[in-house]
């Protein structure tokens, strides 16, 4: 295993669209990067295009399937005495269909929740004092609702964009909640509507409707921008959207299950 370079920065999802370009334009910027993805040959092909465009660019490679917690507890263990800069919470999913991962939890909740929640509190102690955290959310959130019964729901609760939705809210809820707990910079992005492989032809809008849509998208480069400052703001707890930095609402800071939510995921992901 290589050493951590310290200032490194993680991007989760490096091999998806907006992962790939937050990992060119950090590296373009000098910072190293530790691209954290889960399929380690599509995430190879995805660095070696960022060193053609970017040929002094410091990649690491590393797996991290968000969806295992053993995953996320093997590669946090790396990072022991490593002093980061940051964490790009990037990664997302969502999926058409209910499924459960190998720790019993439905599969968006996993990947776009749980699983970042474990793995950034895992990471805590391997920032620097400066860090920034940055949590990439989705618009989607303003209309979700949340309940207590979060890790509960079963596959008649499934619906594909709500149960996108709640689990970005959660994202949100806990955010802010660490903001609250620690003295590092958390933030949130918020990339608006990308044309992305998430967005894909026939798994959100129909054909036709996508092929009109799409074009009316922004780029992954333009959706990531956000985030890039937010990981470079020493703000805290506030929400990068296009080229604004916002304080969030009060009705997402005041939330009275956010605390619920911190003790209730710390119990499920084994904290
Ligand atoms: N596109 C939009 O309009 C939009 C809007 C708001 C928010 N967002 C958010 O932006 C982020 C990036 O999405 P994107 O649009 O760039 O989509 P994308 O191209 O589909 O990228 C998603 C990335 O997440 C990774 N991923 C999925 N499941 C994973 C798992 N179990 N473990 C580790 N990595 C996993 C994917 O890995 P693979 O490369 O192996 O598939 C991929 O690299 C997501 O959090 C998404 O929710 C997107």
């Amino acid at each position: 295993m290589e050493e951590i370079i310290p200032g490194s920065i993680i991007v989760t999802g490096a091999s998806g669209s907006m992962g790939k370009a937050a990992s060119m334009a950090l590296a373009a910027k000098g910072h190293p990067v530790i691209m954290a993805c889960r399929n380690p040959e599509k995430a190879q092909s995805v660095k070696e295009e960022i060193l053609s465009k970017v040929p002094q660019a410091s990649l690491h490679l590393m797996q991290l399937d968000l969806a295992s917690m053993q995953s996320i507890r093997e590669f946090a263990a790396a990072f022991k005495g490593a002093r980061l800069s940051g964490l790009l919470n990037n990664a997302g999913t969502m999926p058409p269909r209910y499924s459960l991962t190998e720790d019993g939890l439905e599969q968006t909740v996993a990947v776009n929740y749980a699983g970042p929640y474990l793995l950034t509190r895992l990471l805590l102690d391997s920032f620097a004092p400066d860090a920034g955290i940055v949590n990439v959310i989705s618009l989607t959130a303003r209309y979700a609702r949340i309940d207590r019964g979060l890790f509960e729901k079963g596959p008649r609760d499934f619906h594909q964009l709500r149960t996108y939705a709640t689990s970005k809210l959660a994202l949100m809820l806990f955010s802010i909640e660490l903001a609250k707990r620690t003295p590092l910079h958390v933030n949130m992005s918020d990339p608006g509507i990308v044309n992305s492989n998430m967005i894909d032809l026939g798994r959100w809008f129909d054909p036709l409707a996508d092929a009109l849509f799409k074009p009316f998208c922004k780029r992954p480069e333009q959706g990531i921008a956000p985030a890039i400052s937010a990981l470079e703001s020493p703000q805290t707890m506030k929400l990068f959207k296009r080229n604004s930095c916002l304080d969030v609402p009060a009705r997402f800071l005041d939330n009275p299950l956010a605390g619920y939510l911190w003790e209730e995921t710390a119990r499920r992901t084994g904290l």
